[in-house]
């Protein structure tokens, strides 16, 4: 029976043969999409490449991709644990070619794999492919699928988009029959969402690009973006159709079970499943710079650890537990994932401090949250006030409130909540006055408290692209600046170091994307709205920058070096007049 690690091997080594150059995972925080919070599938990395924007010295690319879906579009946090194929974290796999081959390559490369490499019994398998899409019906009878297992699919679960624009472009799947042991019926009929019939490969066409007033162009070449759910696979190689029965998700249950002297199959086996998959997503998360905090991605993290600590709080654990599984992720991922190896120290401190701080208020906001329910009597919802006491006094996010009420059959008035958080906000805007600074302005408070934190990737990149979210010229905001004008920009991501700790701000350049030739330059950075928002004073050198639109932006890298040297002078003065 294969590992996941093994699976993992067969696959990269079969493209490399067929020329496919092994390119490394990506980071979970992307940064080359100016909106998407997390990476959250092959293409991403590559997505540039697709519409020719980009060129690499490759045509044919493999990866193992890391994925998170917990935030935005994709968010599955909510059934994890719960059931066989929800994840925060998974692998893709994928094979990608850039206007090299096409349909008639990709179609008997993958079936080969599949069927030869991977040995899965053909005779189990089924795919389907875009409804107009002859060409695809044609190739799929020529490698030997019979005409009855080729399904027609007339919807968009046919033509994959990345988003509302980009590269996209018709596909076909394959699917695994599971067996009639389970409930459930082939794509395209009523019963498809059943556990029966499960999608194991994604072949896109990448043929059309989408823009944002809802055209669509054919692109000038035709590509290959695939996607490879590398669980799902392993799970029907090992005889099982339960993502958390393989090999690799196992034996993080066990370390799981083991530290906290549970049994993985007893009666708390949903928590050690919860565990198991957010001690993925935590770890590789931390490993790609993401710190847990109350904005953004951290706090998409914070809420993440929080959730899998309850879990393990709920197995009767008394002490700090994520940390000490680590080394067994690591044996199941490091080779693989050498940042896991690398990170490995800095995980298990975020994780026991972070566990540690939540344990103060663990069980007091829960004994609440019983109270409140016994007080509520049967069935009633919880009200918005209350999740709000737990979320501010205790640390609960929503989420793990909302989760705790599953088991209960309750739910909490989220309405309620969304009301008691903005008044919050609204007494704190009220309470709070002014220095003077320009950092004050009660402006740069209305937009942390509109726009959220900006998310700062300065730590490891001086490039990334991200989303303009507002402007503002003389005190308030507008829409655009143009061509000779100065203003500041806010964004939702920036590598730009905002001032603070007697460092000074960071300059260089902004690009709008849709045209590169627009030009801005970014003269400062500062925190504004309590250190919260990152504003980027601009003077525009060519072209109009409007909110909402996506952007190029590059640190001045000589100046970025010279400030550290002179932060670091300046340290070390200090030091020699106090030694003095
Ligand atoms: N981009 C496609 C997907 O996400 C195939 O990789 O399914």
């Amino acid at each position: 029976m294969p590992s996941l690690n093994d699976i993992r091997s067969t696959f990269l080594g079969y493209f490399e043969k067929q020329g496919h150059q092994v390119v490394p995972s990506s980071p979970l925080v992307p940064r080359n999409d100016p909106t998407l919070m997390f990476t959250n599938s092959g293409m991403v990395q590559f997505k540039n490449l697709f519409t020719g924007v980009e060129t690499r010295d490759y045509k044919r690319a493999t990866t193992a991709q890391k994925c998170v879906r917990a935030g935005g579009k994709h968010n599955d946090l909510d059934n994890v644990g719960y059931t066989a194929r929800h994840h925060t974290f998974f692998e893709m796999m994928g094979n990608f070619s850039f206007g090299d081959y096409f349909k008639t390559e990709a179609i008997p490369f993958a079936w080969e794999l599949v069927t030869r490499e991977l040995d899965i019994p053909a005779e189990r398998l089924l795919v389907t492919i875009y409804h107009t899409d002859d060409e695809a019906a044609e190739i799929w009878k020529k490698v030997g699928v019979p005409d009855d297992r080729i399904i027609r699919i007339d919807t968009t679960d046919n033509f994959w988009m990345m988003g509302p624009t980009g590269p996209c472009g018709p596909c076909t799947e394959i699917f695994f029959d599971h067996g009639d042991k389970y409930w459930g019926g082939p794509p395209g009929s009523p019963e498809e969402d059943g556990d029966r019939f499960v999608e194991i490969w994604n072949l896109v066409f990448m043929q059309n690009e989408q823009f944002e007033d809802g055209s669509m162009r054919a692109l000038d070449m035709q590509s290959i973006d695939t996607g490879m759910g590398i669980e799902r696979v392993a799970a029907l190689l090992q005889g099982t159709n339960d993502n958390y029965s393989t090999d690799l998700i196992r034996a993080l249950i066990e370390a799981s079970a083991d530290a906290t002297s549970s049994d993985p199959d007893g009666p708390g086996k949903t928590h050690h499943r919860v565990i198991a998959d957010h001690l993925r997503s935590t770890s590789f998360l931390i490993a790609d710079g993401v710190m847990p905090s109350n904005d953004g991605r951290g706090y998409v993290l914070r809420r993440i650890m929080r959730r899998a600590m309850r879990h393990a709080h709920m197995l009767g654990a008394k002490d700090p537990v994520m940390h000490r599984l680590v080394p067994a992720l690591v044996r199941q991922m490091g080779q693989a994932y050498p940042e896991l190896v690398r990170a490995q120290p800095l995980i298990e401190e975020t994780l026991k401090l972070e566990e540690t701080r939540f344990k103060q208020t663990l069980d007091r906001g829960l004994k609440l949250l019983d109270d409140e329910l016994v007080r509520l009597g049967e069935g009633a919802k919880l009200p918005g006030q209350a999740a709000f006491k737990l979320y501010d006094t205790y640390g609960f996010p929503l989420d793990l409130t909302q989760d705790a009420l599953r088991e209960r059959g309750r739910e909490v008035d989220t309405g309620g909540f969304d009301e008691a958080m903005a008044e919050q906000k609204a007494k704190a805007r009220a309470a709070w006055s002014g220095s003077g600074e320009a950092a004050d302005l009660a402006i740069w408070f209305e937009i942390a408290d509109a726009k959220g934190a900006t998310d700062f990737l300065g730590y490891d990149t001086e490039t990334a692209e991200g989303q303009m979210l507002t402007l503002v010229k003389d005190g308030a905001e507008v829409d655009a600046l143009e061509a000779g004008e100065s203003g500041w920009v806010v964004m939702n991501q920036t590598p730009f170091y905002g001032e603070s700790g007697g460092q000074v701000g960071d300059s260089g350049w902004m690009r709008r994307l849709e045209d590169e030739h627009d030009l801005a330059e970014v003269t400062d950075t500062q925190k504004m709205g309590g250190g919260k928002v990152f504003a980027h004073q601009v003077t525009i050198k060519q072209g109009r920058f409007a909110k909402g639109e996506a952007v190029a932006l590059e640190v001045d890298h000589a100046r970025r070096g010279k400030i550290r040297a002179n932060h670091s002078a300046t340290h070390l003065l200090h030091e020699a007049l106090r030694r003095a």
